[in-house]
């Protein structure tokens, strides 16, 4: 089979979504380690490689069905962030994002008519579901940590533990 035009234009476009996540988090886990919170940089760390991973996926389906994936120019990221707190809140805002173009996405290969592409993306709609449940825990629990005096040493051991858990999870074949 071959993908239509708009429904590879699309995917590409999705591609330099998922590309500029990558690079957002490295920046962020990159700043995370500026500030000596080294959990928090293993976790963003890893929330980039998983970026990474899902803009390679959508390269090979692009392959398979006769389309043609573009490498993106990616923007460069921001470098510094007001808080370790505003870091977490800006990776739910921006995965938030990533759900709602993923839904675009799904309605038009809807309209397409391209059955492949919905089962493809459906991937992504588990994948969306699994990393905002999984910010949201991470803001709950900065949320109940609090700002106390040292509430950076708690945060980091915090997101350390949800680090190892992810790492784990995987190993055990499911998904982060
Ligand atoms: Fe690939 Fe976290 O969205």
């Amino acid at each position: 089979m071959m993908i239509s035009k708009k429904m590879e234009e699309a995917l590409n476009q999705q591609i330099e979504f998922e590309g500029y996540a990558s690079f957002l988090y490295l920046s962020m886990a990159t700043w995370c380690d500026s500030q000596g919170l080294k959990g928090c940089y293993d976790f963003l760390k890893r929330q980039s490689d998983e970026e990474r991973m899902h803009m390679l996926k959508i390269f090979e389906y692009l392959a398979d069905v006769d389309g043609f994936a573009l490498t993106p120019g990616i923007k460069e990221p921001p470098r510094q962030f007001e808080s370790v707190q505003a870091v977490f809140k800006d990776v739910y805002a921006h995965e938030q994002k990533v759900t709602q173009s993923i839904n675009k996405l799904i309605t038009l290969a809807n309209k397409e008519n391209d059955y492949a592409t919905q089962t493809f993306l459906q991937w992504y709609v588990n994948e969306q579901r699994e990393e905002e449940a999984l910010m949201r825990t991470v803001l709950d629990r900065i949320r109940l940590i609090g700002d106390g005096p040292q509430s950076l040493y708690f945060i980091d051991k915090e997101m350390d533990a949800l680090n190892k858990a992810a790492v784990a999870s995987e190993a055990a074949g499911g998904e982060a």
